[in-house]
């Protein structure tokens, strides 16, 4: 199966013309399955989820998109507090949590990001207990053999470089319950930044943001992910100035004790 893996677009502060290009792109590659990892807007306005809503209608496949951090009223805080996703369900009528099953895979969504949390930084994710169980049960269904994906706004791996940034709350555990649930591969952002690797047996691609100036020191980027029950190959396509061409290259393979890093460059 292939996926197009795209995150963090933030509509609101998207660079003009990056998103018809990206839906040139995509037309060309045709994916069987169009993820988006969060931070859809750039701070929850209506006008941000109608943009999303319009580039959602023109993509070429189906689509799982989950909220991150940014698609919460931050900035006004009584919304926030009383109808923390309203924005969200008015803009887009998704759910927070979708999920998808197509031929040999399925894929979970999980909302991580937050209205709160116990500590100065709200942006923070969390995956909690009921969450965990909801894949779990998701998963015991498919056939073996099948793909499984989750994707989760907030990082389950930190590359070298991002070692001092957080993980989503309750990583660790969480990824314990997602390996004895064999779940295959996470797709996530919140970053900015495009890399990926193994945690726990698990494979974990995070991708940079797809189409906004918000970019950290990465050009604009998604995944193009080619994964099947013994291989998953993720390359990450980055914005050379006059379109997205091919910048970094990972490929997994499965082994007794969960997935391994078979190749990488880039
Ligand atoms: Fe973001
Ligand atoms: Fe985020």
């Amino acid at each position: 199966m292939r996926i197009a893996h795209l995150s963090d677009l933030h509509f609101g502060r998207d660079v003009p013309g990056r998103a018809a290009a990206l839906q040139v792109e995509l037309h060309a590659l045709a994916p069987d399955l169009v993820v988006l990892s969060g931070d859809l807007t750039q701070r929850a306005r209506r006008a941000e989820f109608t943009a999303v809503a319009e580039f959602i209608a023109r993509l070429p496949a189906p689509v799982l998109a989950v909220p991150g951090n940014h698609d919460l009223p931050g900035w006004r805080p009584l919304l926030r507090f009383i109808d923390p996703w309203g924005r969200w369900r008015a803009g887009l009528d998704r759910a927070l949590e979708p999920e998808l099953a197509g031929a040999g895979f399925i894929a979970v969504g999980i909302n991580t990001a937050r209205r709160w949390g116990p500590h100065p930084d709200w942006s923070r994710g969390r995956v909690n207990r009921a969450q965990l169980a909801r894949i779990e049960r998701l998963v015991a269904e498919v056939e073996p053999g099948a793909v499984r994906i989750l994707v989760a706004h907030h990082p389950f791996l930190l590359s070298t470089e991002l070692r001092r940034r957080g993980l989503v709350g309750r990583a660790r555990r969480t990824l314990v319950g997602l390996r004895r649930a064999r779940i295959d591969l996470i797709l996530g952002g919140h970053l900015h930044r495009g890399y990926a690797g193994v945690a726990e047996g698990v494979v974990v691609a995070q991708a940079g943001t797809a189409i906004s100036t918000r970019c950290k020191g990465e050009p604009n980027a998604f995944n193009w992910i080619r994964a099947d029950e013994g291989r998953i190959h993720v390359e990450m396509r980055s914005w050379d100035g006059a379109g997205f061409a091919s910048a970094a290259y990972w490929c997994f393979g499965r082994a007794e004790a969960g997935w391994r890093v078979l190749a990488e460059s880039g």
